[in-house]
């Protein structure tokens, strides 16, 4: 079991911070691998050809293990959720009047490139949206399910819900995606580093991350996994350290029609970034030695006792089984105005996200039963004072 991890980072102690589902705290050693990193480029000629892939390697077979795959080769490092999500939709095989599946309120980087391609292409964007009530989670999943058939190109969703938690069931989606030869497309940019995830079961066809929230990494980095189908595929851009022989830095106007192996085509360029990829390393093998599994049996531990008091004074969240344990919704009980709410977290530098009408409670292992504690001050203050007018 984890203990309370608060001492590796340098958190603003006159703040609460429960919200890595916006930006995560700075690990020490990730800020000390990029300062030193910085001060590397004083002296350019101590960077040698074979640094332009070598830490490159090193953050694909550390992302390689957190998601369990034994290809690093099919890891592309880029600069955004995005991007990754644009090389997807670059290379669907899509016809006119095929479906492309998506939730409702899904984040708009993983929105904007469907809805261009399906206008494109003539084929229909689906949003499937469920009512808010009990089990929303077990009726969201279930709607996806029946919307997946014959006519579905591709489903692109995330692991949570990035707004409500809801955890989606990513199995059962790529069991019926598989019936009917679509593609399944995960943005796990909400959950991969505090949740776990096994490319080895869920096979998805492509799997991308934004790197500075619970991968811990810096801004302006991201992961993506990209599967067999894509093999071949076309990349949005074209640089030259991703075609063949680019190691052989003599030869590079020997034009190559070839790439890289595998996923190596997707890369970004210069994404040998020699200060923030020591920085995004450094934060992977922390959360490799943390492990995924057990940053949520710490948080399933930490946050149980207080979500328990939250449904006894008649707060919203979501059944254990439809959520994660690092990203929760929380629905505000009848007759509690959402502005004061705020208000009052803003007031007790309680930091937590809005998200539609649910609080976003984002906790990590940095945090304690202290963080709690502050939150919960308020929730109980509102609720006593609001209910009582
Ligand atoms: C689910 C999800 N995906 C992606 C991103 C970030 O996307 P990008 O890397 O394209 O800026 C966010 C940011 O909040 C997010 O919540």
């Amino acid at each position: 079991m984890l203990n309370c991890q608060r001492s590796l980072f340098q958190l603003d102690e006159s703040v609460t911070f429960l919200n890595c589902a916006y930006l995560s705290p700075q690990l020490k050693s990730v800020a000390a691998a990029g300062i030193h990193a910085l001060e590397r480029k004083n002296k350019p000629n101590r960077l040698a050809p074979e640094h332009f892939f070598s830490q490159v390697k090193g953050v694909k077979a550390e992302f390689a293990r957190l998601i369990n795959t034994p290809e690093p080769g099919r890891i592309a490092l880029i600069p955004a959720a995005s991007y990754g999500i644009a090389t997807v939709a670059k290379n669907l095989p899509l016809r006119s009047g095929q479906d492309i599946i998506v939730a409702k309120d899904q984040f708009p980087s993983n929105y904007y490139s469907w809805a261009r391609l399906a206008q494109e292409k003539g084929a229909n964007l689906r949003m499937v949206e469920v009512p808010a009530g009990p089990d929303k989670g077990r009726r969201w999943n279930e709607a996806i399910l029946a919307a997946i058939g014959p006519q579905t190109a591709l489903v692109a969703i995330s692991h949570v819900h990035w707004a409500e938690g809801v955890l989606f069931d990513l199995l059962a989606f790529r069991e019926k995606t598989d019936q009917f030869g679509a593609w399944l497309v995960v943005d796990g940019t909400q959950s991969v580093g505090a949740l776990p995830f096994d490319v080895a079961k869920i096979r998805p066809d492509a799997l991308v991350c934004a790197a500075y929230k619970w991968l811990m990494g810096p801004y302006a980095t991201a992961l993506a996994y990209y599967g067999p189908v894509l093999d071949n595929g076309v990349p949005i851009e074209e640089n030259w350290i991703n075609r063949k022989n680019s190691e052989n830095f003599q030869g590079l106007v020997n034009y190559q029609s070839d790439y890289q192996p595998l996923a190596g085509r997707y890369c970004v360029g210069e994404h040998s970034n020699f200060v923030l990829m020591p920085m995004l390393e450094t934060a992977l093998q922390q959360l490799n030695a943390w492990e995924p599994q057990r940053i949520q049996d710490y948080l399933r531990q930490l946050n149980a006792p207080y979500i328990q008091e939250l449904l006894e004074l008649g707060f919203r969240v979501l059944p254990e089984a439809q959520r994660a344990h690092h990203l929760v919704g929380l629905g505000l009980p009848a007759g509690v105005e959402m502005e004061p709410v705020q208000a009052a977290l803003a007031a007790a530098n309680v930091i937590v996200s809005v998200r539609g009408q649910s609080i976003r409670i984002a906790p990590n292992v940095y945090n304690d039963a202290r963080d709690w504690e502050q939150l919960m001050g308020v929730l109980r203050q509102v609720k006593h004072t609001q209910s009582v007018h």
